[in-house]
């Protein structure tokens, strides 16, 4: 039999997208379609793990996501330490380290709790990982990025000329994961909506119709056949 991480994408990021709309569609109010779109995480989790990815980055939260209604943001800033709690026992059984990126102090102290007491206990994981993204923003991330390089220029400690692309790199909010090879964005909807704009210069992109309360296994296993057809190139050129 092959080897189904021989293909496989290492890093695959996700923008989880159409919770509400799944509920909508059923008459349900939207944080029903949050706690769905939860039971995929779940699934896709292992999904990933059984297809050989290694980095798992999930949009769970943007900072412009912060202006809905204060009932959502709330119901959402809840699930994520429930949902915390009811799966840890999955990264132990799997060896998956948790990490967060995003303006992490934004979030209320009871939800930073659960994630930052998890991130400690998986800390010593290697074998794979699973990054949230939470208050996150692309652009955000890049001005903090900036302010913090502007600061090392204004102490001597850094001459503007040795800014490379590796020093913005080195100053994101996890500078040592490697870029995501593969970003599925679930609901049919084709934009980035702010998400990792510096480390997504070379991902494949795929888009996938069904809403995030939708998107398990299969169709996981469709975006990953779909990800060994693709050809990826770099700027280069192939010899085949
Ligand atoms: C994605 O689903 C989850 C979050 C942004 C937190 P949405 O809540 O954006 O669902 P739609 O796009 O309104 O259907
Ligand atoms: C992107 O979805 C953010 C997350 C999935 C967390 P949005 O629903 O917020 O994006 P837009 O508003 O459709 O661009
Ligand atoms: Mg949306």
């Amino acid at each position: 039999m092959s080897d189904p991480a021989a293909n496989a994408p290492h890093h695959v990021a996700i923008i989880m997208d159409g919770n509400g709309r799944w509920a909508q569609q059923r008459g349900l109010p939207r944080l029903k379609g949050h706690e769905q779109g939860a039971e995929s995480v779940r699934a896709v989790m292992k999904a990933a793990r059984d297809h050989g990815v290694r980095i798992l980055t999930l949009y769970a939260f943007s900072v412009e996501n912060w202006s809905r209604p204060a009932a959502e943001v709330n119901g959402l800033m809840t699930l994520l330490p429930r949902f915390l709690r009811k799966h840890e026992h999955l990264l132990h059984e799997n060896g998956t380290r948790l990490r967060a990126i995003g303006r992490l102090n934004d979030l209320p102290a009871a939800t930073r709790k659960d994630l930052f007491r998890v991130m400690s206990d998986t800390e010593s994981y290697t074998e794979r990982q699973l990054v949230l993204a939470l208050s996150y923003g692309g652009r955000a991330e890049l001005t903090d990025a900036v302010q913090a390089l502007a600061h090392r220029v204004r102490s001597g400690e850094l001459d503007p000329e040795e800014i490379q692309p590796e020093t913005i790199t080195a100053h994101l909010y996890a500078p040592d994961l490697p870029d995501p090879d593969f970003m599925i964005r679930t609901s049919g909807e084709q934009r980035i909506s702010n998400f990792l704009l510096w480390q997504l210069s070379y991902a494949e992109l795929y888009f996938a119709p069904a809403l995030w309360p939708e998107f398990r296994e299969e169709q996981f296993a469709e975006a990953m056949r779909v990800y060994a057809g693709r050809q990826r190139r770099f700027g280069g050129v192939t010899s085949c």
